[in-house]
């Protein structure tokens, strides 16, 4: 029997507190006017005190279940894509499993950063096509807000805090098309320091006094030209490598599903596919760079416009930390 990876339910949730680029504009040296022409990002969503990752992730994934028709007890694993984890261990997916009153089914996290998403589609369809699981709740998740330096002007406008789910169903390709069609997954460590969060001078196995207050805070570094620079260039290649190795053209995609970092890095990869403004989904303005959880929350975004067809190829894509950067090619069939 060959089988096939169908996306039949998908779900997001941002928490209830919006900053908006003025409020960020009384606190450090920038501007509305500077964020918005720059990266696109009207305002983010910040999680309560109290509120961990798990909490955004479980609350996702309860309306991915719901879009699916299905309850816990039907889901055979969970991954958490995540760089925020609720601690360094037990896995985030854990924590979620528990509140979403799962149990014995593994759970898992995923660490590829902005990429953990596009990362775990392409290991998941993998394993349900060798026949593992039935149907499985991938979960992006992210609490950035816990790991930004409120006082760096070039970091801490450009992330947010968010979550979107996908419940994978697999099904005999001989039922109907349509599902998971490939993917390509890449990194290169040499670029690690172009970005980076660190905890104190490092983080657990390169801090010897981690475990103390000296160790300090966590916080993102990032040289944000480079980049950018990066990002165009791999994200615009690895679209065309996934496009050929399943023997389609860009003129095939109906929906661009790319990482909502920034809308020029998102113009730039449209404009190297040839798509229309309309065929390609921005939510970048209203909740800036949610890192793993933006392309779930995208792709939920588009299936709550009702313009998502049956049978429309979308083109999801990443780029992250590491660098690390991918791209699924999914035919929508519900
Ligand atoms: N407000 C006002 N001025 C600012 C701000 C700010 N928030 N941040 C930086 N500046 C200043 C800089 O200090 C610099 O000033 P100077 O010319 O006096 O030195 C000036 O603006 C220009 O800075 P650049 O870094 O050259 O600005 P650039 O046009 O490259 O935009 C940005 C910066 C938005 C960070 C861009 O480089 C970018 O988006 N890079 C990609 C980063 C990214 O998305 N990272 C997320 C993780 S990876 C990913 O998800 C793709």
């Amino acid at each position: 029997m060959t089988l096939a990876t169908h996306i039949v339910g998908v779900g997001g949730y941002l928490p209830e507190r919006i900053v908006t680029n003025a409020e960020l504009a009384a606190r450090v040296d920038t501007s509305d006017q500077w964020i918005r022409e720059r990266t696109g990002i009207c305002q983010r969503h910040l999680a309560a005190e109290g509120e961990c990752t798990s909490d955004l992730a479980a609350a996702a994934a309860r309306k991915a279940l719901k879009m699916a028709g299905i309850s816990i007890e039907d889901i055979d694993a969970l991954v958490v894509a995540t760089t925020t984890p609720d601690l360094i261990f037990p896995s985030t997916a854990a924590s979620v499993q528990s509140k979403l009153g799962g149990v014995g089914f593994p759970a898992w996290d995923i660490q590829a950063v902005c990429a953990g998403f596009v990362f775990g589609l392409a290991q998941l369809d993998a394993m349900m096509r060798a026949g593992m699981f039935k149907r499985v709740l991938l979960i992006g998740a992210e609490t950035m807000s816990r790991i930004l330096n409120w006082n760096d002007r070039s970091t801490c406008v450009l992330f947010g805090d968010g979550a979107g789910a996908v419940v994978l169903e697999s099904r005999n390709r001989a039922d109907g098309s349509g599902g998971v069609i490939g993917s390509v997954l890449h990194s290169d460590g040499a670029h690690r320091d172009l970005l980076k969060a660190h905890y104190g001078d490092g983080a657990p196995s390169n801090t010897p006094d981690f475990h103390t207050d000296a160790a300090g805070v966590a916080a993102i570094e990032m040289r944000g030209n480079e980049v950018f620079r990066i990002a165009v260039k791999s994200l615009s290649g690895v679209v065309g490598e996934v496009l050929a190795a399943n023997g389609l053209t860009e003129s095939e995609v109906d929906w661009l599903v790319p990482h909502q970092a920034n809308l020029r890095i998102i113009n730039a990869i449209s404009k190297r596919l040839s798509l229309p403004a309309e065929r390609v989904v921005i939510t970048v303005g209203f909740h800036a760079n949610t890192s793993a959880a933006s392309v779930p929350l995208a792709l939920s975004h588009l299936q709550e416009t009702g313009k998502l067809e049956r049978g429309q190829l979308l083109l999801l894509e990443s780029f992250g930390a590491g660098f690390v950067w991918g791209a699924n090619l999914v035919r929508w069939s519900l």
